[in-house]
């Protein structure tokens, strides 16, 4: 039996987040620059979306530039932002035959003007789908989302719009940049790195955590069926206990 027909569609993870990781020394192993690693991360990309796509996943963020990433040389910086660039622009219509919607998560008022603006109008263009939600980790770090949420938050209190006492933990949810979707239930970090770095740190609170030593640009449908099937097989061991009644048994 292939792998993609061992998967159960009626227990999939609703939501799977990645780290994708590993472009640079993919590209170090074959002696090319930094940036062919990530060209080539474009294909794993492509992979990635159609398989959660036709496996039925409602939702997909991708880490694709960290807020530490600014830090890189300036040369990968820009070659990243243009990859950025032309991979949407050149993917919005196959996306849009696939029926995904898009969305941004992060500070992307960081981001170039030109990616900006090709960001936004790939969003507006693929608003209407109904398939799978992809979406892009951009400029976006955890602390940064939390540190925003409280900002938000505060200028309610001060503006008598919140009452402090009455926040609690949905409270908080609802100032994140992800409030529009379930928390993760599976995350998958690719290059044998065994660490959140500073990703959704506050939705990762119960999700399982799933680390592969392919590197990125390896990454094929075949890795991220493996994944859910490594998933599917830990939700079993719970029986029918799972997600938050699982979550509140952990805690
Ligand atoms: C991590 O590898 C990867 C990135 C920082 C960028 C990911 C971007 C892409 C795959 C490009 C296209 C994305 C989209 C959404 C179209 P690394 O450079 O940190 O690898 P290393 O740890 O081996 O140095």
């Amino acid at each position: 039996m292939n792998l993609k027909e061992q998967i159960d569609r009626n227990s999939l993870p609703r939501h799977v987040a990645m780290i994708m990781d590993g472009n640079g020394r993919w590209a170090e192993k074959k002696g090319v620059e930094r940036i062919f690693g990530h060209r080539n991360g474009v294909e794993s990309v492509r992979q990635v979306v159609e398989a959660a796509g036709e496996l039925g996943v409602e939702y997909l963020t991708l880490y694709a530039f960290s807020t530490e990433n600014w830090n890189r040389p300036r040369t990968e910086i820009d070659g990243l932002m243009a990859l950025l660039t032309r991979s949407i622009t050149n993917e919005t219509k196959k996306l849009n035959e696939n029926n995904v919607r898009l969305l941004v998560i992060g500070n992307v008022s960081d981001l170039p003007k030109s990616v900006h603006k090709q960001l936004m109008q790939s969003v507006k263009f693929l608003s209407k789908n109904k398939g799978l939600t992809l979406v892009l980790a951009l400029s976006y770090s955890g602390r940064w989302e939390i540190t925003d949420a409280v900002k938000k938050m505060m200028a309610d209190a001060a503006s008598g719009k919140l009452d402090p006492d009455r926040v609690d933990s949905e409270t908080v949810e609802s100032y994140l940049a992800t409030s529009f979707m379930p928390d993760p239930e599976l995350l998958i970090r690719t290059s044998g790195e065994r660490r959140i770095s500073n990703f959704l740190l506050w939705q990762l609170a119960y999700t399982e955590l799933y680390f592969t030593p392919v590197l990125w640009p390896d990454y094929r449908k075949e890795h991220f069926y493996e994944a859910i099937i490594d998933f599917q097989r830990r939700e079993r061991r719970f029986g029918k206990v799972s997600g938050k009644s699982r979550a509140l048994l952990n805690s």
